[in-house]
């Protein structure tokens, strides 16, 4: 995840003004502020404010979005993994996704907007998912390479969301991420046994994978803090509990020691052990091309909304042969 989703409202025009609260739903949401003050779990049936609804949603089904998309860069291997083992196990965890999708779809639901008007949002390019989604799997080596690096920064991004004050969210997100740590380490297993036991055409693969993949790892913890306007009202919700920048920090620190026992490079000259911060001080970000592909113009943005459209009209038949018999199923049950 993807917390990005939420840092582009303001940027996109998405603020709006508060409106004004009746005598009855100001003390509402003072019971509201009370119960997240004192780290209550919100329940779909619960009384909560519209923005408080509406910031959430965006979130978990930009966050759906974002598992299902996802799917794509690495289905594109499935066919071509180099031995069964890896076949099995990209097979799995390609699967795992499109089940975290379906958790957090019903987890948005829960808020009062169906699958099929989020897939709408998805399908007319409304709607936003993750932009590290939109760089392009050239060869093995970027598919352990995605597993290590954008499912350890998702990791990274989504432990915290196990505790997010909207408990259908938090329920989802503790059994997704029980599910992303074997993601993470399958790919690193899959690197290591290329540099290990590869050849150097092979270690060179690695290496231009993490080349190509580090800076939009880093990106994927959204604009920094100081340009990040919704953040705050976020961390007072209890929707996000720690900050980009906090966790892109975490994120290197953990990656330049998983990085030493690979063997391979990370690409940033600037990146190094500063002993007074007891953290790494890492080169800067391109955020121009961040924004670049957030706003759609990535290597890959039309050709991955292009597949998920195509998915979805390849299977129609699929849905209305399910309701036909779902309700031939219901017909039956009437007449007993
Ligand atoms: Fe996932
Ligand atoms: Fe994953």
């Amino acid at each position: 995840m993807y917390t990005q989703a939420m840092d582009t409202m303001a940027r996109e025009g998405g603020a709006k003004l508060e409106k004004v609260l009746s005598a009855d739903e100001q003390q509402l949401q003072q019971r509201f502020d009370a119960r997240i003050d004192a780290g209550d779990f919100i329940e779909a049936k619960d009384w909560m404010p519209d923005n408080y609804r509406k910031t959430l949603l965006r979130q978990i089904s930009q966050h759906a979005h974002s598992e299902i998309v996802g799917m794509l860069p690495e289905g594109n291997w499935i066919g071509r993994a180099p031995t069964l083992k890896r076949k099995a196990i990209l097979l799995a965890k390609v699967q795992d996704e499109g089940g975290h999708g379906l958790y957090l779809y019903a987890a948005a639901e829960t808020l009062g907007t169906s699958r099929d008007q989020m897939i709408d949002a998805l399908h007319s390019g409304k709607a936003k998912y993750s932009s590290i989604f939109n760089y392009p799997t050239l060869n093995w080596a970027d598919i352990g390479t995605i597993g290590w690096l954008v499912d350890g920064a998702a990791i990274m991004n989504q432990v915290p969301i196990c505790r997010c004050s909207y408990a259908p969210y938090a329920r989802a997100m503790i059994r997704i991420c029980r599910e992303e740590s074997f993601h993470q380490r399958q790919g690193f297993d899959s690197l290591l046994v290329m540099m290990r036991d590869g050849t150097d055409a092979q270690r060179a693969m690695v290496q231009d994978a993490v080349n190509r993949w580090w800076w939009p790892c880093l990106m994927m913890f959204g604009p920094p803090d100081d340009q990040s306007p919704n953040s705050a009202q976020g961390m007072r919700w209890g929707i996000k509990r720690v900050s980009n920048d906090t966790l892109r920090q975490k994120f290197v620190d953990a990656t330049v020691e998983q990085a030493k026992v690979l063997g391979v490079t990370l690409p940033d000259p600037d990146l190094k052990w500063n002993e007074e911060r007891g953290q790494h001080d890492f080169g800067v970000i391109d955020w121009s091309e961040f924004w670049r592909v957030v706003a759609g113009d990535g290597p890959n943005n039309r050709e991955r909304l292009g597949m998920r459209v195509k998915a979805w009209d390849d299977g129609e038949w699929v849905r209305e042969a399910a309701l036909a018999h779902a309700r031939k199923q219901q017909t039956k049950l009437e007449a007993a």
